[in-house]
């Protein structure tokens, strides 16, 4: 840790302060041979376990073929197939298009060079609570400014929302009436935010990642729906975070009876192998001319056979049931510590994207990040790697692999009752 301090950018952040020797499944050892249960899947990105042994051996093979040859210069067989694949198990309309690039920022940035060039025009509109990226237009998407300090001028045209928090902003509403407000203010922001006839896109993560596992309600994404069918608005949604069986499903989406036009994909994509997709109608995905998207890394050949193999092995394991299952013991367990402590305001979630959210005095506007931030570094001392979230930093969210086991997936859950317990009044 002094070595990484003496040379490391100090803006290259890090939650926790152990050195990881190996890692296999859902269990980190660092050097010193402390093992951690993970309950960070490297952000989201382990659905499937480290170092699966399918995803291990294919990098392996692939590696003795060819590692780059960059698919701008000449075709290879692993891209086409894993966007064979792609588009197989997750279409978008009748015929469905989808190109590969590295990273999720990059994903949103290519998204939405695609969508505007789709409809000839420039505006987009996000939402507050977001978390798209890194890079500039990414970045400029997403809400929380702690991701962004200093590091303007942002991206132009791009307008925000506030994102239908019900639990947060409800103020007691049914979640009818909730929707209906927050339709009326999409409608409205016609009249007094940015005319729709300038609105290239509107982006937005069905459950937000980061910014707390809110999932949007569904009747506010059929509205948001037929507003873009109105207005010749390309609809995008980041499934980052939300996608390939943290949910259930291959995507999130597929909860609420709303498809895209387009749609980004990263993390559990490639089990830790840098990979991210943008999947779309293939009339929408057609709009961009060659050249103006793409890069040297985009679908790195290893990347993909790790993709395609995780693919292979989420449907021979039926991951997306036990993502269900794992989130079936999460929601227990956590619901069973709400009746417990009244710190715990909320526990929310969609198969294995669950959250429990701190506050305190029971109400959703008081956020509890105190007792957040003791829980999570509690509980790494005790074992446990864990991640806060929200904008208000009072929110935990479980990111584990969806091959834990049910006896490390309760140890984990036991290890956050006893720091809860610990602090509880
Ligand atoms: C919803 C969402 N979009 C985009 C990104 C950016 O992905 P990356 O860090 O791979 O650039 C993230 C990362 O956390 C995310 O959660």
């Amino acid at each position: 840790m002094a070595r990484r301090k003496a040379v490391v950018a100090n803006g290259v952040g890090v939650f926790g302060n152990a050195t990881v020797a190996h890692a296999n499944n859902a269990t980190i050892t660092d050097l010193d041979g402390n093992e951690f249960i993970d309950f960070a899947g490297g952000i989201g990105v382990i659905n499937a376990g480290h170092c699966n042994q399918a995803v291990v051996d294919a990098i392996t093979e692939q590696a003795k073929k060819y590692i780059h040859t960059s698919f701008n210069v000449v075709t290879y067989e692993p891209y086409v197939e894993l966007c064979e694949k792609l588009t197989e198990i997750l279409p978008h309309g009748e015929r469905t298009k989808a190109m590969l690039v590295t990273t999720g920022a990059e994903a949103v940035e290519n998204a939405i060079k695609i969508a505007r060039q789709h409809t000839k025009k420039q505006a987009i509109l996000c939402f507050t609570g977001s978390f798209h990226g890194r890079t500039m237009m990414a970045m400029t998407l997403t809400s929380k400014i702690d991701y962004k300090l200093n590091c303007g001028p942002f991206a132009p045209e791009v307008y925000r929302l506030p994102f239908p928090n019900w639990y947060r902003y409800g103020e007691g509403m049914t979640e009818a009436a909730f929707v209906k407000r927050e339709l009326k203010r999409l409608n409205e922001s016609a009249l007094n935010l940015v005319s729709p006839n300038n609105v290239a896109a509107i982006i937005l993560e069905p459950i937000q990642g980061e910014g707390g596992f809110y999932p949007a309600p569904k009747a506010y994404l059929k509205g948001l729906r037929d507003f873009c069918d109105k207005h010749g608005i390309v609809l995008i949604f980041d499934e980052v975070q939300s996608g390939f069986g943290r949910t259930g499903k291959w995507g999130s989406y597929e909860h609420f009876d709303v498809t895209p036009d387009l749609s980004t994909w990263a993390k559990s994509l490639g089990s830790g192998m840098p990979i991210a997709a943008v999947i779309g109608k293939a009339e929408v995905m057609d709009s961009a001319k060659p050249g103006t998207i793409g890069g040297t890394y985009i679908g790195n050949p290893l990347s993909c056979v790790a993709s395609l193999a995780t693919i292979k092995y989420m449907e021979e394991n039926n991951l997306n049931q036990r993502g269900v299952e794992v989130g079936n013991i999460i929601r227990s367990r956590f619901n069973e510590m709400k009746s417990k402590y009244s710190q715990i305001g909320d526990v929310r979630g969609i198969g294995a994207m669950m959250a429990m959210e701190f506050v305190v005095d029971g109400s959703p506007t008081k956020p509890d990040a105190e007792l957040c931030g003791m829980v999570v570094s509690g509980s790494f001392a005790d074992g446990l790697i864990l991640l806060g979230a929200g904008t208000h930093k009072n929110i935990i969210r479980i990111l584990s692999p969806l091959t834990i086991s049910d006896e490390d997936l309760n140890r984990g859950i036991d290890i956050i009752e006893n720091q809860i317990k610990k602090y509880s009044k």
